[in-house]
């Protein structure tokens, strides 16, 4: 077995807009050790098409082996049109589901917040979406993206299938229910689970399972059943309704996609996500922020960096128990955005817009 090293936190940059990002985490990670001495031990590698370039595979076993290591691991993002051609067991994007799946990280967790200065931002009335608090807790090593049997074979009459499987067993969904209804707890203590019992089989189980755990051993917590399809339209219908949405991995993707532009934009929504406790506490762990590689922008220095700093705020929290800090780095970016500073994606009338560094060291100079 592979010890988790406490301090250890690796550095994945990846493609597009994720090495920009991530240098501006790094530099508050430093900031941490210069002046709060927490002694962080950094480490950096390549993931993603840009490890593909390199090695001809997106994810090497020497990468694999420092993620195994680390109690925290950053990542930028992955993918882009340029590895489009590449066989798919090649792609970028298997680097990540790799790591999601070997590292055990089953309950990805996706806050979408909408800040008071962002307000106007969001492509809804500003009234709809005002103090939305939204924390949606996706199953994250299941469901059609693991199922087996998966892939495209020749059939009769030079047709083809594609298959992918839907599955899941009850200490799946359980597990990550378990992570929900706890998370609730400290929220506004409501639950929603979502799935498609209407249509299939694997989702009748989820709210099976998910409703017999609620009967017993969560029973203060308010818990009640929606159709993911249902989900989608009530998110942009009436968002504040929702405090905690428990959902699977497919259902997940869409749906936080869809709860993260209610908040105005992609670039502020970080994530994590997260594996079981071993008997010595010790946990592995995966931030990232919620948006994509961006290649369209990537190298111009306008990337925002709010997603990816509030993802290493998110593991100040959750794997290294440092409350306080990720309070003050919360509010550092507040602070910043309170000073009118935006990034190209949300600039608006009467702010001033700064480069991605430019506003990496204004949330660094709020944390003084
Ligand atoms: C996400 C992304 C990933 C997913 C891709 C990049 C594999 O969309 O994290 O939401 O589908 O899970
Ligand atoms: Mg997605």
């Amino acid at each position: 077995m592979i010890k988790v090293k406490k301090r250890r936190v690796l550095l994945l940059p990846g493609d597009g807009i994720g090495p920009e990002v991530i240098a501006e985490v790094k530099k508050v990670i430093n900031w941490f050790n210069d002046k709060k001495s927490l002694d962080f031990e950094i480490d950096e590698d390549l993931v993603g098409g840009i490890s593909f370039d390199k090695h001809g595979i997106p994810l090497t076993d020497e990468v694999f082996y420092k993620a195994l290591e680390s109690a925290v691991i950053m990542l930028g993002a992955v993918g882009g049109p340029k590895w489009d051609g590449v066989e798919f067991s090649k792609k970028p994007e298997r680097a990540l589901l790799k790591l999601r799946k070997e590292l055990k990280l089953f309950a990805n967790l996706r806050p979408a917040i909408c800040f008071e200065q962002l307000v106007n931002a969001s492509t809804l009335k500003p009234e709809i979406v005002s103090g939305l608090d939204i924390l949606i807790v996706r199953e994250l090593t299941g469901g059609v993206y693991f199922g087996e049997p998966r892939g495209i074979k020749p059939i009769e009459n030079g047709e083809r299938k594609g298959v992918n499987t839907h599955t899941y067993t009850s200490s799946e969904i359980i597990r990550v229910a378990r992570v929900a209804f706890d998370l609730a707890k400290k929220r506004s203590n409501r639950v929603i689970s979502c799935e498609k019992s209407n249509v299939m089989e694997a989702g009748q189980l989820w709210k099976e399972e998910v409703q017999s755990l609620h009967d017993k051993d969560y029973k203060d917590v308010e818990l009640s059943h929606m159709l993911a399809d249902n989900c989608a339209m009530q998110l942009v219908r009436n968002p504040k309704q929702f405090d905690v949405i428990l959902t699977d991995n497919l259902f997940g993707d869409m749906l936080s996609d869809e709860a993260s532009m209610l908040t105005g934009s992609l670039g502020l929504l970080p994530s994590a996500s997260l594996g079981a406790k071993n008997k010595d506490g010790e946990m592995r762990a995966m931030y990232e922020p919620i948006h994509g590689s961006a290649p369209d922008i990537a190298g111009k220095g306008v990337a925002n960096p709010i997603a990816s700093i509030l993802s290493f705020a998110m593991a100040l929290r959750y794997s290294l128990d440092l409350d306080k800090e990720a309070e003050a780095l919360e509010k550092a970016v507040q602070e910043a955005l309170n000073d009118g500073l935006r990034t190209k994606d949300i600039m608006s009338d009467k702010m001033k817009e700064v480069s991605t560094s430019q506003m990496g060291d204004a949330i660094i100079s709020k944390l003084q």
